[in-house]
């Protein structure tokens, strides 16, 4: 007996051990920050405890299925024991979820009026007394309002936000809330990092990969309401019946979540597929092959949301090979889906250099002259900036330039030129950015959101994409920190006025811990991870200093053999008498794209931002800036900013051993530590480069 105690203290004390630190165990970041774990305050958990008895459902559709179903999964978690699930309500703490038409609890506690004014996915959640209950109720006008209701709730709870007194009303400023992947269908994923394609076509459509489902919550949870499966570098098969009913599976599973499928398609498929000899829009035959195509989509997939086209523009065929324009492609397109309310959204990302030496000015070029000619169901999808998802670019003088036609904004997600998986960059600051920038398209304070949101022009469409970067990785993202760019575009989407700052804590609070001693330092990881890449890669608006091909690390001196833009020194344009892209009215006037008076600031390098200083003109390198340092000084100054921040993110998340599951604690740890070498390796590279130019001419100097 005696010999035997220790072992039994022993025991005792490890699964004490175990039983603390469950919070810490094998996390593999699968959940998101759908994680629903237990609340450890017990003050807090009383107070939810109090406030949540039971959820009063009285509606059945699919999409209530999905409801309940999170509800019970997301309270039974968080707050350690099972909610009932009733029909009426019985006690305090009665959570009424329901819509207006179909719960005739919600009718008797939200007035109609109150309700029908808040538009189809909006939906409110209110703390109210009702027969002396103290319950809270949950409505919308259609189910998917009460979806994200429901999401939202949980998040008050996942982020330790009060249950009293709750008195909110959502509406989504933005209509169309985009995923775009650019899935191939042999399971590739252009510029993803993060494993292979989550689309299984292989098995589609007879059996369904259960990930699918949490990929519809996940972006349920954010308000993401529709996703384009394919890759804009399309292939023809995407429209074949085999293809459509893999899509339609697909579909089956995102419907109750309220997401919509799109496809990618190429504009010649009439011909790859169709076995037309043409794909001419404005041939009879070519026009009644799409239109019987869509026909073909919808009756697999009655809630189709429609196409993304990229076409004549890096090897993708479009209309010009017929002579046609863009608008006439469009067009041909939005006539075929206009019997099922389907959307054209046709991509800006041009750049035929025919049409000027610049690659900055060709899509405006392009675009701007066919403003009005658009059907009214297509976007012009356009990405933030006039190049290429650069780490920082000026927004796309586009924004502001076509009152006429809803532009959609094209965000990428997938850090294709932001260290891909291995770095830390949080890129909602970059977003934000753009979307709060001036256009003065109407005068002062016509933001970019509001041209987006479709305030500016009165716009009856709006929307908004992210090229995904959700892969097979079991976390979905590669990077951990990659899910709060997902995260945060979505968030985004639903309210461009959130600021980077909430987003990120949310987040963090729901991903990682609502502890203020790992919430602050993983806030000050991110806040300043977009600005540090921009430094250690492409300070004072350089860019696409990328090597070529797969643009992770640096090739400054990068030459293509076939085409000057596609090369780094076309870009940078560094010699011995400076470096910069003179983009201003002496050079390629690139400047004369945006309005006054942006224009004239950014046209004199005097007062151009330090930030796009090098994006729109020609400088020495001993230029004196108006700190009075060099040009040549600052840059390498920018350069070692950026490598001591990433140090500094080191610290910080070191300071977390022991606070997050060392699962994850150890890979964001090895991360970091492969970003701060290739963050030196950015630094050496593009300094000893540029030095051989700049050091050679400060010799030269009298
Ligand atoms: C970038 C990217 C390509 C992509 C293209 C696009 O150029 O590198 O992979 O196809 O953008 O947006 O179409």
């Amino acid at each position: 007996m005696n010999l035997f105690r220790p072992y039994c203290i022993q025991l005792l004390f490890w699964i004490i051990v175990w039983f603390f630190t469950g919070a810490l165990r094998a996390e593999d970041g699968y959940q998101l920050w759908l994680r629903y774990n237990k609340i450890s305050q017990p003050k807090l958990l009383s107070h939810y405890r109090e406030h949540i008895t039971e959820i009063v459902i009285q509606e059945s559709s699919q999409t209530f299925q999905a409801v309940q179903e999170e509800l019970r999964k997301g309270l039974s978690g968080l707050l350690g024991k099972e909610i009932p699930v009733v029909s009426s309500v019985s006690q305090d703490g009665a959570i009424v979820v329901g819509t207006l038409e179909q719960s005739s609890v919600v009718r008797k506690l939200v007035g109609a009026s109150e309700l029908e004014s808040v538009g189809a996915e909006s939906y409110i959640i209110r703390s109210l007394c009702w027969n002396n209950r103290m319950v809270t109720v949950i409505a919308a006008n259609q189910p998917k309002g009460v979806l994200y209701g429901a999401f939202h709730f949980l998040r008050l709870i996942q982020t330790q936000q009060p249950l009293d007194k709750l008195s909110i009303q959502q509406k989504p400023q933005i209509q169309k809330r985009l995923l775009n992947h650019w899935d191939n269908l042999d399971g590739s994923v252009e510029r993803g990092y993060a494993g292979k394609s989550i689309w299984k076509w292989e098995n589609l459509p007879g059996k369904v990969d259960t990930r699918y489902k949490d990929y519809a919550r996940a972006n349920a949870s954010i308000g993401i309401n529709g996703t384009v499966l394919n890759n804009v570098n399309s292939q023809a098969e995407i429209l074949t019946k085999d293809y459509i009913e893999k899509a339609a599976a697909i579909a089956n599973v995102l419907r109750p979540y309220g997401i919509q499928v799109y496809f990618s398609i190429k504009f010649t498929s009439p011909m790859e597929i169709g076995g037309l000899t043409t794909a001419d829009p404005l041939n009879m035959s070519v026009c009644q092959w799409w239109k019987e195509k869509a026909r073909e989509i919808y009756q697999d997939i009655p809630d189709f949301g429609g196409f993304l086209v990229k076409a004549y523009s890096e090897g993708q065929p479009g209309p010009q090979i017929y002579g046609r324009s863009h608008a006439d492609g469009a067009n041909m397109l939005a006539e075929a889906l206009k019997p099922y309310g389907g959307t054209v959204m046709w991509r800006s990302f041009v750049y035929d250099i025919s049409i000027d030496k610049d690659r900055a000015k060709c899509a405006y070029l392009e675009f701007v002259p066919l403003d009005g000619k658009f059907a009214s169901s297509v976007f012009v999808q356009t990405k933030n900036g006039p190049i290429d998802f650069q780490p920082r670019e000026p927004f796309n003088p586009l924004f502001g330039a076509m009152p006429k036609t809803p532009l959609m904004m094209e965000f990428q997600i997938t850090q294709e030129y932001t260290g891909q998986s291995k770095h830390l960059v949080y890129l909602a600051p970059q977003w934000k950015e753009v979307l709060d920038s001036d256009t003065y398209a109407n005068g002062p304070g016509t933001l970019v959101a509001e041209v987006v949101d479709g305030t500016a022009d009165k716009h009856t469409i709006s929307g908004i994409a992210g090229v995904s970067g959700i892969g097979t990785d079991r976390n979905w993202t590669g990077h951990h920190f990659s899910q709060a760019n997902w995260y945060a575009f979505g968030r985004l989407a639903w309210d461009p006025s959130l600021s980077s700052e909430q987003i990120a804590e949310e987040w963090i609070r729901m991903t990682w811990s609502n502890d203020p001693q790992v919430i602050n330092p993983i806030q000050k990881m991110m806040a300043g991870s977009w600005e540090a890449c921009v430094d250690y890669m492409t300070p004072m608006g350089l860019h696409h200093l990328m090597a070529e091909g797969h643009h992770y690390g640096p090739q400054p001196d990068y030459v293509h053999p076939g085409r000057n833009d596609w090369s780094s020194t076309y870009y940078h344009k560094a010699d011995a008498n400076g470096i910069g892209f003179d983009r201003s009215e002496k050079g390629s006037n690139a400047v004369s794209q945006y309005h006054q008076p942006l224009r004239q600031i950014w046209n004199s390098p005097k007062t151009c931002p330090e930030k796009y200083l090098l994006w729109f003109h020609h400088l020495p390198w001993d230029y004196p800036l108006a700190s009075g340092i060099t040009l040549w000084d600052r840059l390498n100054m920018h350069y070692q900013k950026g490598v001591n921040y990433v140090t500094l993110m080191q610290k910080e998340w070191d300071s977390l051993q022991g606070k997050i599951d060392p699962g994850r604690f150890e890979d964001v740890e090895n991360r970091l530590e492969m970003q701060h070498e290739n963050a030196g390796e950015w630094r050496d590279t593009c300094l000893k480069y540029f030095g051989r130019f700049a050091e050679t001419q400060e010799q030269c100097e009298p």
